[in-house]
């Protein structure tokens, strides 16, 4: 069984159903903060098998006990978190209390359990200001601002297990993957789950399915005098169901013979670049829709491109991103179009 901390959430609602549909048991812990126990229903719809659902805070080491003691949890993944850079900025203490405070108590209790088996999500930022790409595991990290200093921070933490094991000769060791996810967009295909942010997104997909339905005016094209394709801000968007596959088959090795010896970090992208308009045409072209927008001033803190190598995840976890720029587009549309509201809409 595998316990699915943020559960709830964008990514982790699609991993539950990859977990399932790959045959895996999935045990739930959200509190909630920023998802719907909708999300949780649609997943039992999709794959039609009964989720175990706790809403509780991570930050809770009793409630991690009574898991551990009470299930046969094998692995976990440890989505739950705070993820807004801006917000981050705004209120740090915040990040820092509930992405540091999550992670402490919940390897607290996997070591006290003997379950030494995670997967993190760990993002891109933790490149900082990228220095050279494609991005390689191994180049330098910093952080540029208090939600991916946080990861770092949890990174840092977790690079400690494994040293502390060599040191009290445990004979069962942590074996930790960080997953560094690049630019998540899109939804499961059925339209059923998929980004449903709170108030007015930050981020560039969930911002064009808003405006396309008329829910934003216009969207603001954050510069458009970078040194790119075509002077707009180059990322590497990942589907969001290929990301959660990388979680099934992160899992499958963390499991098998040959695992994780220690902590190491993966790439999660696609290898390829698209620029905001790039990403812009192909939502109107593929969907037949309108997106009004204005190219505006540099957002502060953004850097102008920024990919992933993806070698080490195909050589080593057998994974690569399989859908394109135009399931993205078409998903993540589907999604807007029949829960306008999100998971606050009625059924369709
Ligand atoms: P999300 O907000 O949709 O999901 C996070 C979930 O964690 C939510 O359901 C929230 O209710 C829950 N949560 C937060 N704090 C909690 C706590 N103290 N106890 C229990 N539950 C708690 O976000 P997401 O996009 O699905 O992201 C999942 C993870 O991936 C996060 O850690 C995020 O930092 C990381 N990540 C996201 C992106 C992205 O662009 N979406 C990119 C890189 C990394
Ligand atoms: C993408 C591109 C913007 C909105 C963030 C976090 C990162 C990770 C993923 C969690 C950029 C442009 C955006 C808009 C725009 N999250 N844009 N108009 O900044 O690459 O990464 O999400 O770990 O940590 O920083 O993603 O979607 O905000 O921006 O022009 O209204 O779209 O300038 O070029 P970003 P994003």
């Amino acid at each position: 069984m595998i316990l699915v901390t943020g559960g709830a959430g964008y990514i982790g609602s699609h991993t539950c159903v990859e977990l399932i549909e790959a045959g895996y048991d999935v045990l739930v812990l959200d509190n909630l903060s920023n998802s719907s126990r909708e999300s949780i229903h649609r997943v039992e719809q999709l794959t039609g098998k009964s989720i175990s659902f706790i809403e509780g805070d991570v930050r809770n080491g009793d409630i991690l006990n009574v898991l551990f003691n009470t299930h046969p949890i094998d692995a976990v993944i440890h989505f739950a978190g705070l993820k807004s850079v801006g917000e981050s900025c705004e209120n740090p203490i915040f990040y820092y209390e509930n992405n540091i405070e999550c992670t402490l108590k919940l390897i607290q209790a996997m070591q006290d359990a003997g379950v030494k088996n995670l997967v993190f999500s760990s993002s891109a930022t933790v490149y900082g200001d990228p220095q050279r790409l494609p991005l390689t595991e191994d180049m330098p990290l910093s952080a540029t601002n208090p939600y991916g200093r946080s990861k770092l921070i949890i990174e840092d933490m977790l690079r400690d297990l494994p040293n502390a094991d060599r040191l009290n000769q445990a004979a069962q060791p942590w074996s930790v993957t960080l997953l560094r996810y690049f630019n998540p967009v899109g939804a499961h295909k059925s339209g059923l789950i998929g980004e449903d942010p709170n108030g007015i997104p930050n981020n560039l997909m969930p911002f064009i399915s808003q405006t396309a339905i008329g829910k934003r005016e216009c969207l603001s094209v954050f510069g458009g005098d970078y040194d790119t394709v075509d002077g707009t801000g180059v990322r590497d968007y990942i589907h969001v169901v290929d990301l959660a596959k990388g979680h099934v088959k992160a899992v499958d090795k963390l499991l098998s013979e040959n695992g994780i010896d220690g902590v190491q970090a993966f790439n999660l992208g696609t290898g390829h670049g698209l620029s905001v308009l790039e990403l812009v045409n192909a939502f109107k072209d593929c969907n037949q829709v309108d997106v009004p927008y204005q190219i505006s001033g540099r957002r502060p803190g953004d850097v102008a491109a920024c990919y992933a190598d993806v070698s080490r995840a195909r050589d080593e976890l057998g994974w690569q991103a399989e859908l394109g720029v135009r399931d993205m587009v078409k998903d993540s549309w589907r999604w807007q179009s029949r829960n306008p509201e999100g998971y606050s809409d009625i059924m369709m």
